[in-house]
């Protein structure tokens, strides 16, 4: 009998786990997330060490919504020339000589209930990258610096003055529309 009510407890103990852990993901609070990927690429060596720029990459992030991840061909404007070889340049060149895309796994979920734009934040704002994804020209693999949830965008937006609390018409403050639609 107690055992049968242990792994009865056990069950559902695991259970809670997978669900809690599932809803926050899906609730995109999953900060810290730093997913392997296809290719070893290193930010540090090069937005870091070579000082790339992150808009010679992302540079739909001046212009639109989403940042975007650089095609491949942009690795090709000094990959086709660095020789030195390596197991991870390799790959890359493996991807370009049969024609296919490099299936980058995803670092940041976003809901689609909710509106984020780059460009009104990279150059309207003239925020840094830094600012929301934190000291990227250091890491050898991306990870989620923050938690992308509603109070961490309000408490930015209140501290540019950009969100009065008691005003619910300003900006993109109490005016939830900016935001939902
Ligand atoms: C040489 C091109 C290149 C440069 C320069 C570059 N990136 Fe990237 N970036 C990539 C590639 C490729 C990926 C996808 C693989 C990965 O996640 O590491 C990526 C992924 C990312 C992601 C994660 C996207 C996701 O999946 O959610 C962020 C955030 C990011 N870069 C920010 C930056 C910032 C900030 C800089 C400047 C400090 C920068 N990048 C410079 C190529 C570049
Ligand atoms: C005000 C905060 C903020 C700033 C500034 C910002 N980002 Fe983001 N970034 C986000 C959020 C929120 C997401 C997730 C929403 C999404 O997927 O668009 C994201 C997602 C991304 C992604 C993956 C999804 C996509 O949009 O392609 C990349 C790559 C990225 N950012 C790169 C950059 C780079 C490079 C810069 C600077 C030029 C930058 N970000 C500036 C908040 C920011
Ligand atoms: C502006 C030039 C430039 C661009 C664009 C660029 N790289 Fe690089 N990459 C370099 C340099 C320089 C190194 C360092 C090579 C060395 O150590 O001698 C490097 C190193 C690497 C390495 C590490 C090799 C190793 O194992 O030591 C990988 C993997 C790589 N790049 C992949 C990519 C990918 C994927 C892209 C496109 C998203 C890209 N690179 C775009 C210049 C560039
Ligand atoms: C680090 C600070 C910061 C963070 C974090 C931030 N924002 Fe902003 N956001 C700003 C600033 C500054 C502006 C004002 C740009 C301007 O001058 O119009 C802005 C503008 C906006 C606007 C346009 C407002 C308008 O009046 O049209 C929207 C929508 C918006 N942000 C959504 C978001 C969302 C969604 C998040 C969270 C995922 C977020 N922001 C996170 C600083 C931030
Ligand atoms: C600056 C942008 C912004 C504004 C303004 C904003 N929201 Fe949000 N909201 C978000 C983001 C981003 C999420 C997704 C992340 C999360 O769940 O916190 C979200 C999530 C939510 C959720 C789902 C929360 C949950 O726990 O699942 C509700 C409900 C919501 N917002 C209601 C509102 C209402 C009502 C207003 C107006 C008073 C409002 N929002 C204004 C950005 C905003």
């Amino acid at each position: 009998m107690k055992k049968i009510a242990l792994l009865l407890i056990t069950g559902i103990i695991i259970g809670l786990t997978v669900i809690l852990t599932r809803t926050g993901r899906e609730m995109n609070f999953n900060k810290g997330y730093e997913p392997q990927q296809p290719i070893n690429f290193s930010h540090k060596i090069h937005a870091g060490e070579r000082e790339i720029k992150c808009l010679y990459c992302h540079f739909a992030a001046e212009k639109g919504r989403h940042a975007g991840i650089p095609p491949t061909e942009i690795c090709m404007n000094c990959h086709a020339k660095i020789k030195k070889g390596s197991e991870e340049i390799d790959k890359l060149k493996d991807y370009i000589k049969k024609g296919k895309n490099i299936e980058w796994i995803k670092v940041h979920h976003f809901p689609d209930f909710a509106y984020f734009n780059h460009s009104q934040h990279v150059r309207v704002a003239k925020l840094d990258c830094q600012k929301c994804h934190g000291p990227v020209e250091t890491m050898t693999r991306v990870k989620q610096q923050k938690t992308l949830n509603m109070g961490w965008c309000l408490d930015c937006h209140r501290e540019k003055g950009i969100a009065p609390p008691n005003d619910h018409k300003s900006k993109a403050g109490g005016d939830c529309a900016r935001c939902h639609y």
